[in-house]
């Protein structure tokens, strides 16, 4: 069993939904630009809050995560509701992307290097042309609050690493930045945070 797994799957197996059920707001905002029925990939899913938005505007939708129980809970959710998502269950060190999607998107997604490095390059590689990626992930900044978030900064991240992975990449920066955000996600983010937010397109 791979770590993220375990760590993961203990987290999930609790009653309710940690990060609540309703979408992350940055990426809402973002989902809610897109065109009718495109196709997309939700990156550490988790318990599937985003895919569940995504899916009931029409989307066809794809979660993965390396945890089976948010995945199952993914898919409760989805059965609740009457929307279809596809499951991928796989730690993302193992991803071999085998399609190619309209936009790509993580909230919190907690990688250090290389893997970090590997997974932008590869999602932008699995986009179609045109297509957009986008993540909200917590900052350096966020390290002494409680709020949410690792407490180990090779986990967290900034604008300004992020700019030098994207720089290299087949894509152009729509937009990059560091701020301060009200979060209000079930109760695993609670409270001012600390995130970088990225929007890239192909
Ligand atoms: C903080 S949670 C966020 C979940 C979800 N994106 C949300 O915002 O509600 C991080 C998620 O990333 C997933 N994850 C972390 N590292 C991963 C990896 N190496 N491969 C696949 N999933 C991973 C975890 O299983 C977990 O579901």
């Amino acid at each position: 069993m791979s770590t993220q797994r375990e760590f993961w799957n203990e987290r999930f197996g609790r009653e309710g939904y940690f990060y609540g059920i309703h979408p992350n707001l940055y990426l809402k905002s973002h989902i809610d630009l897109l065109p009718s029925s495109r196709s997309l990939l939700f990156l550490g899913e988790g318990e599937g809050r985003n895919a569940i938005y995504a899916a009931s505007l029409g989307h066809t939708v794809t979660a993965l995560d390396a945890s089976d129980i948010g995945l199952a809970k993914t898919a409760m959710l989805a059965k609740e509701q009457n929307l279809e998502v596809a499951l991928i269950h796989t730690d993302l060190e193992l991803w071999n992307p085998a399609e190619f999607y309209d936009a790509i998107m993580c909230s919190f997604l907690h990688l250090n290097e290389p893997l970090r490095t590997e997974v932008f390059e590869k999602a932008i590689a699995s986009l179609n042309p045109a297509g957009v990626f986008v993540g909200e992930f917590f900052s350096i900044d966020q390290l002494p609050k409680t709020t949410g978030g690792p407490k180990d900064e090779t986990l967290l991240y900034t604008a300004e690493e992020l700019r030098s992975i994207l720089e290299s990449a087949p894509c152009s920066i729509i937009e990059l930045y560091e701020m301060d955000t009200d979060l209000n996600e079930g109760r695993g983010h609670v409270g001012i945070a600390s995130v970088v937010r990225m929007a890239v397109r192909t």
